[in-house]
């Protein structure tokens, strides 16, 4: 299983990865916008990881399933896009994302999300996707609204970063299947147009 788009490759993670996985991980501010690693970050852990995450792929109804994403001119992985509490009854489910902080704004999770919804939306038939951000986290907040997002509701210290101990208010969005048939043809249009003026 992979997903291809113009400078990525969505895929399943392997073992091999877990280096590079790690060094995009391994930083301070990273984790601490993120609920599961704890800081310093552990290698051991960041392999265990990996290894669940191999082991879910595998599964007939998987509950997460992490793509990690792999830059097409080098070969490297610079994050993740996960889709984890798939409920296949109520047909929603939750995404988190993560890009190496040296790969940043060049709209590399906008393309891999925009990839990831496709797959969400056709290939799994999903009918929601819900996005839960920290409100503090102010990159992750707009990069969601960019792809469609709609704010839903804000919960009070609903949720705790393992690297600070600090509990975080959390804004919920949600994005339908109606509504992204609506917007995704203007935001490939729109993505194109950005990387030919990112590559000037
Ligand atoms: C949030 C995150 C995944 C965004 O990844 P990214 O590849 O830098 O985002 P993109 O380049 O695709 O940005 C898409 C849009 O989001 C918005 N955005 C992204 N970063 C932003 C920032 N620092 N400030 C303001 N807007 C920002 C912009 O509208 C941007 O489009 P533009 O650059 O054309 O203006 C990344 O910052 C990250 O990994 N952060 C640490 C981990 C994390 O917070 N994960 C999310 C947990 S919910």
């Amino acid at each position: 299983m992979k997903l291809e788009t113009e400078r990525l490759i969505l895929r399943k993670p392997r073992m091999s990865d877990w280096k590079e996985y790690y060094d995009c991980v391994n930083n301070f501010q990273t984790c601490s916008m993120m609920k599961d690693f704890k800081w310093p970050l552990d290698k051991e852990y960041v392999k265990s990881k990996i290894k669940r995450a191999k082991e879910e792929w595998k599964k007939e109804k998987p509950q997460i399933l992490y793509f990690f994403i792999e830059l097409k001119e080098s070969g490297k992985i610079i994050g993740d896009v996960v889709l984890h509490s798939i409920n296949n009854w109520t047909k929603e489910l939750i995404t988190g994302s993560m890009i190496h902080k040296d790969y940043r704004r060049k709209r590399y999770m906008h393309e891999a999300k925009i990839a990831m919804l496709k797959y969400v939306f056709n290939e799994m038939n999903m009918e929601k996707i819900i996005s839960d951000v920290f409100v503090d986290n102010l990159p992750s907040n707009e990069a969601i609204k960019k792809l469609g997002f709609k704010f839903k509701e804000k919960k009070i210290r609903w949720s705790t970063s393992q690297a600070t101990g600090k509990r975080h208010d959390v804004n919920f969005y949600e994005l339908t299947k109606e509504d992204w048939k609506k917007i995704s043809s203007k935001l490939k249009k729109e993505l194109k147009e950005k990387i030919k003026r990112l590559e000037k």
